[in-house]
C-alpha cells in the first residue's frame, strides 16, 4: 500500500486525517542465531518491508487499535494500558505503552491508531519486533520522551517478554530500530555496542526464501532453548565460577570444560552458541576482506549447527536450505531468525537466481507439499517518521 493509500484508509476508519505516520522494518539475521539472549554477537539487517503506524490524538482518553492485517478493533481506557490482553494482536503496541507507564510516562491523550504491515506474519522476519518498535518510535516523538534507539529497542523487547510472553533476545528490535540501507549490524548482544557493515555485495543478491511453514515462537520451544542455555551456564559456574553467558567462552576453553554440563541437551545446546560466536566473528571478517566464499561456508555451517545441535530446523527449514546448497551460485544458504518453520536466508549469484527459485521451490513442494515464496531483500532504514 502507498502513504496515499494508507491515509486514506486511515479516513475511513476514523473519519479524519491522520497527524502523523510512522514505519519500522523486519529484519533479516545473516549470520549469529540464538546467539544473543547469550550474550554472543548476531548479524542482522533491516529489510525495506515492515510496519506502518498512523495517529491522531482524540478527546476519549483511550487508546484505539486497528489494523488493516487483522479484523479486530480493540479500545482500551488510559487507566488499563499495563494490563495484558488473553490473545490479541493489539498486546504488542499495548505492551509498549505499558513499558512508558512503568517508565513514569503519564499518558494525558488517547490516540487513534492504524496499523499495516508488509511482514509476512510468523515467517521469522520479525513482523512483531517492527511493531513493537513502531510502536517506542511513535510515542517518542509523540510524547517528546527523548530515548534514543536502543532504547527503544530495550523497550520493544520488554513489551515481548511481558505481553507476548516471548524471553527473546534483544536482536530483532535492535535492528529494527538501528537499520541502514545497504549495511548489516555486527552486533554485540552483552555490551550493545554494534557497528554498520557495508553490505554492497557486486553480483550476488541476498535472498529470502519463505518455507510457509509459520514458526510458533510463542510455542514454548523457544523459551526452553533459553532455559536450556541457562542451565549449561550454572552447571558451568561449578567449575567456572565467574561466568555469566556462554558466549564468553571460546572453542577451546568451552571443550576443556564442557563435561560440567552433565544435562546431554543443554550440553549440545552450548555447543552450539560458542561455536555460532566464533562463526559470527569469523563470517564479518570475511565479508569485510571480500572472501564471500567463506562467509557462504559459515552460513551452511550456522545451519548445520541449528539443524543438531540447536534443534531448530525440521523438515521444511532443511529442505530449502539442503536443496540451495545443491545450486552451484549459490554461496551459502541457512534459516534464519527463530526457527521451527519461517524463512532461510541465501547468498545467490545473480545469474542463479532464476535456476533457484525454479529448482529449489520445485524440490522443496515435491517435499513438503508446501508452496514457498522467495523475496530478493533490500536493506533499508530503521525506524522513522514518514515525510510526505
Ligand atoms: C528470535 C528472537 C531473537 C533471536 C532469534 C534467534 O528472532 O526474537 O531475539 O533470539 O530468534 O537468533
Amino acid at each position: 500500500m502507498t502513504v496515499k493509500e494508507l491515509k486514506a484508509a486511515y479516513a475511513e476508519a476514523y473519519g479524519k486525517q491522520p497527524e502523523a505516520i510512522y514505519f519500522s522494518p523486519g529484519r533479516v539475521n545473516l549470520i549469529g542465531e540464538h546467539t544473543d539472549y547469550n550474550g554472543g554477537f548476531v548479524f542482522p539487517c533491516a529489510l525495506s518491508f515492515g510496519t506502518y503506524l498512523l495517529l491522531s490524538k482524540n478527546n476519549e482518553k483511550k487508546m484505539n487499535f486497528r489494523s488493516l492485517n487483522q479484523p479486530e478493533v480493540t479500545s482500551i481506557t488510559l487507566d488499563k494500558l499495563t494490563e495484558r490482553l488473553d490473545k490479541s494482536w493489539v498486546n504488542y503496541p499495548l505492551g509498549v505503552m505499558a513499558q512508558y507507564v512503568k517508565r513514569g510516562v503519564d499518558f494525558k491523550d488517547g490516540y487513534d491508531i492504524l496499523i499495516w504491515g508488509n511482514v509476512p506474519n510468523g515467517a521469522g522476519l520479525s513482523s512483531s519486533a517492527a511493531l513493537e518498535v513502531v510502536t517506542a518510535y511513535a510515542l517518542n516523538d509523540q510524547l517528546g520522551t527523548g530515548y534514543d534507539r536502543t532504547e527503544l529497542a530495550k523497550i520493544g523487547q520488554k513489551a515481548e517478554h511481558e505481553f507476548a510472553l516471548v524471553n527473546c533476545g534483544i536482536m530483532d528490535q535492535f535492528a529494527s530500530a538501528h537499520g541502514k540501507a545497504n549495511r548489516a549490524i555486527f552486533l554485540n548482544c552483552d555490551t550493545l555496542s554494534f557497528e554498520l557493515v557495508p553490505v554492497e555485495l557486486e553480483g550476488v543478491k541476498v535472498l529470502i526464501s519463505n518455507t510457509h511453514s509459520p514458526h510458533k515462537l510463542d510455542s514454548g520451544a523457544y523459551n526452553d532453548r533459553v532455559a536450556q542455555c541457562q542451565l549449561a551456564v550454572k552447571q558451568l559456574q561449578t567449575v567456572k565460577p565467574e561466568l555469566k553467558n556462554l558466549a564468553e567462552l571460546t572453542e577451546e576453553e568451552f571443550n576443556k570444560i564442557q563435561s560440567a554440563i552433565t544435562d546431554p541437551v543443554a550440553n549440545k545446546r552450548a555447543r552450539h552458541v560458542v561455536g555460532e560466536v566464533q562463526r559470527t566473528v569469523d563470517a564479518v571478517e570475511a565479508l569485510k576482506a571480500g572472501d564471500l566464499e567463506k562467509f557462504g561456508k559459515l552460513m551452511n555451517a550456522s545451519h548445520v549447527s541449528l539443524r543438531d545441535d540447536y534443534e531448530v530446523t525440521g523438515l521444511q527449514l532443511d529442505t530449502m536450505a539442503e536443496e540451495a546448497w545443491k545450486i552451484p551460485g549459490v554461496i551459502g544458504s541457512r534459516m534464519t531468525g527463530g526457527g521451527f518453520g519461517g524463512c532461510t536466508v541465501s547468498l545467490v549469484k545473480d545469474e542463479s537466481i532464476d535456476q533457484f527459485i525454479k529448482e529449489v521451490g520445485a524440490a522443496y513442494k515435491a517435499k513438503t507439499g508446501l508452496d514457498p515464496e522467495f523475496y530478493i531483500a533490500e536493506i533499508g532504514d530503521g525506524a522513522k517518521k514518514v515525510e510526505e
